[in-house]
């Protein structure tokens, strides 16, 4: 039995979660579900990295204390993995007393052996990163090259660790590793290659403590300072082993893997194995840097309006596990991947409902119309070498934490199944054939119904149920694979994944479009999601107008009369608005930001000669003007009471 500790990065939290947090916390808990059905002793852990000067300013843009903007946001992330079926051992929250209690102790440790010191700082920091820079690190115009925003000069006094210390021993750790495993400390290898070549350079000492704000953990006797950020955040994994359910997860002979994104490959590759050492603290096993995805080949950004919520996703696809299985399956784990709804769409019609639902469908109405409910076990085995096979490379594709080939090797065994059926016919068979060939369809039924577990637990035990098979017991490990002489006693019930047809296709896209400033797009402009980004240009973004283009806009006072929601629409609100004469209706998509009786009442200014445009199914007619993104955004307003109708020029 293995021993295995899973890990995904503490979130900020800055944001509520989206596809890229839901990818990573995904991956962990379909290694973790696999481990688990293995019988191997497994943990996994996830959790909020709440401290730190973005999360101090984002909460006071808020009005609200740190800790209370923290409590909210980590309470999102929480509800988001609990709906995405995702099965966590621990949450760890980095505002945690027992964490911060180790955070000092680590401290304590690092500074006993001599590795912090007390010296200036003098450079850049990004605070979106909560990172150094160096002048060659930015881009031009002193940004920094993740978030493309300007990095801030920094001057202050500061402690640092003597990371300088550490080049030959991180070398060494390296090399033990490929040795000892065959495989590098870091995958992809390209992350690997990477980080040697930043540490075969040299290393310099860096920064670990912060005195231009408060937010952070205190450095242990020198209250002026707080610890800085990822020295906090990182030492959550080794913290977490504290609790009852961790307990023993960061013992010698445990495999640790870190999961992330490739972007903080270095903090995890460099500095924590480190820290870790400096501390007398084993290093970490492995650390494994997925890619970054963006969203129909643009960076999701909320300036864009482009974030994936998976929730939605979920929502409307009635299961989470149809999203679980398409990040998966759509990207190699390492590949950077594009996502877009489409293609979310077309995976979910080829290969869950027609491939995998075909086969589980026909297999159960066969049995139904020709054997009754109860089947009887062959002793053909016709498939038995096609589960085999399939069993074996999951496996092993699943040891090399490659679960998009593991996915591969399973829709072999699909197919195989389709076409034994196509091949065997049994609608032509008399019933003892029948009986053979529909035993060994339920067999490879039930073999898939293992093999997706990991990936699809929801759909994997309504299959179970149809088909009447049972999984292993919690904790029990579950033997993957054929096996004869079992009979099948079927439930046939609802497909598992229904086909999405043309119209409902179309509805989903426009649901799933891009989010549109506050109101009327132009008609079909929902249905357009190539197209340039709408919102978050910068101003010198549009060529200049004359003040003819300007005057074909009829801009009106317009005073919201009434306002209500729109049912299954969450964005969307449907107003009332008087300009004058009869009482206009409009569709504006600001329900994210207005309530519907804060409106009543209000002024705004108002685009009255845009065209008529069918918006969640309601023709609106005209669009308010507003101010930002639907999550942060601010309706136009007048500075006093004029009559409805007014023209604005
Ligand atoms: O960096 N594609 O937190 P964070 C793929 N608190 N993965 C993505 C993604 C995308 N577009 N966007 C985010 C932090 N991720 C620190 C970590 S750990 C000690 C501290 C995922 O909220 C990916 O896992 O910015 C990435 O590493 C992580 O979210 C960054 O989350
Ligand atoms: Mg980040």
């Amino acid at each position: 039995m293995s021993r295995l500790y899973f890990t995904t990065p503490i979130y900020y939290v800055s944001d509520p979660p989206h596809l890229g947090h839901a990818y990573t916390t995904i991956i962990g808990d379909v290694f973790a579900r696999y481990h688990r059905q293995r019988g191997d002793d497994t943990r996994y852990l996830t959790g909020t990295d709440e401290h730190g000067q973005k999360i101090e300013r984002i909460a006071a843009a808020r009005g609200r204390t740190p800790k209370a903007h923290a409590d909210e946001v980590a309470e999102t992330y929480r509800a988001a993995w609990e709906r995405l079926n995702i099965r966590y051992d621990e949450f760890i929250r980095t505002t945690d007393p027992d964490h911060e209690e180790t955070v000092v102790e680590l401290w304590r440790r690092m500074e006993e052996r001599g590795d912090i010191y007390l010296g200036h700082y003098e450079g850049w920091y990004c605070v979106a990163c909560e990172q150094y820079y160096t002048e060659k690190e930015l881009a031009p115009g002193n940004l920094c090259t993740v978030h493309q925003k300007p990095v801030e000069k920094v001057k202050e006094e500061s402690y640092f660790f003597r990371l300088s210390a550490y080049q030959a021993r991180l070398q060494e750790f390296y090399d033990r590793v490929q040795r000892e495993t065959g495989r590098p400390f870091i995958e992809p290898m390209i992350r690997m290659n990477e980080v040697r070549a930043f540490v075969d350079a040299g290393l310099e000492d860096f920064s670990v403590s912060r005195t231009t704000f408060q937010w952070g953990i205190p450095v242990p006797g020198r209250p002026r300072h707080v610890v800085y950020v990822w020295i906090d955040a990182l030492t959550n994994y080794y913290s977490a082993t504290r609790r009852p359910r961790l307990h023993g997860a960061w013992d010698e002979d445990v495999t640790i893997v870190h999961l992330m994104g490739k972007e903080i490959t270095r903090f995890h590759a460099v500095y924590w194995p480190a820290m870790l050492m400096s501390a007398g603290i084993r290093p970490p096993s492995k650390i494994l840097a997925h890619g970054w995805w963006t969203v129909d080949g643009e960076k999701m950004s909320k300036t864009r309006g482009n974030v994936v919520d998976p929730l939605r996703l979920a929502e409307d696809l009635g299961t989470p596990d149809a999203f679980r299985y398409f990040v998966l399956r759509e990207v190699p784990l390492g590949a950077d991947g594009d996502f877009s709804h489409q293609a979310l769409i077309q995976r979910y019609n080829a290969e869950l409902a027609n491939d995998l639902g075909n086969l589980v469908n026909r297999t159960l109405g066969m049995v139904t119309k020709y054997l009754g409910s109860t089947v009887s076990p062959a002793a053909t085995g016709e498939l038995r070498e096609a589960a085999e096979r399939a069993v074996a490379e999951y496996a092993a594709e699943m040891a090399n934490y490659a679960p998009s080939r593991a996915l591969d090797a399973v829709w072999k065994l699909v197919r195989a199944g389709n076409e034994y059926i196509e091949r065997s016919a049994p609608w032509k068979q008399d019933q003892a054939r029948q009986g053979e060939v529909l035993w060994n369809a339920l067999e490879t039924c039930r073999v898939l119904s293992q093999l997706i577990d990991p990936f699809m637990p929801e759909r994997a035990a309504e299959l179970r149920r149809q088909i009447g098979a049972v999984a292993a017991p919690e904790g029990e490990r579950e033997a993957l694979g054929w096996q004869p002489g079992r009979s099948y006693t079927v439930a046939p019930g609802k497909p598992l994944f229904p086909r999405i047809g043309d119209d409902r296709r179309q509805e989903l896209l426009a649901r799933w479009a891009p989010a549109q400033p506050a109101a009327a797009p132009e008609p079909g402009a929902a249905a357009q999601r190539g197209a340039a980004p709408s919102a978050g240009a910068a101003p010198a973004d549009k060529p200049p107008v004359s003040y003819e283009d300007f005057a074909k806009l009829d801009l009106r006072v317009a005073r919201i009369v009434a306002a209500e929601r729109v049912p299954k629409k969450d964005r969307l609100l449907k107003l009332q608005v008087d300009v004058g004469g009869t009482p206009r209706t409009v569709v504006a998509g600001i329900a994210a930001a207005y309530a519907p009786e804060q409106l009543v009442g209000r002024q705004v200014i108002f685009l009255a000669n845009l065209k008529p445009a069918k918006i969640g199914g309601i023709v609106s007619e005209g669009m308010l003007l507003a101010a930002g993104d639907p999550d942060v955004l601010a309706l136009s307003a007048l500075d006093r009471d004029v009559p409805s109708g007014t023209k604005i020029k």
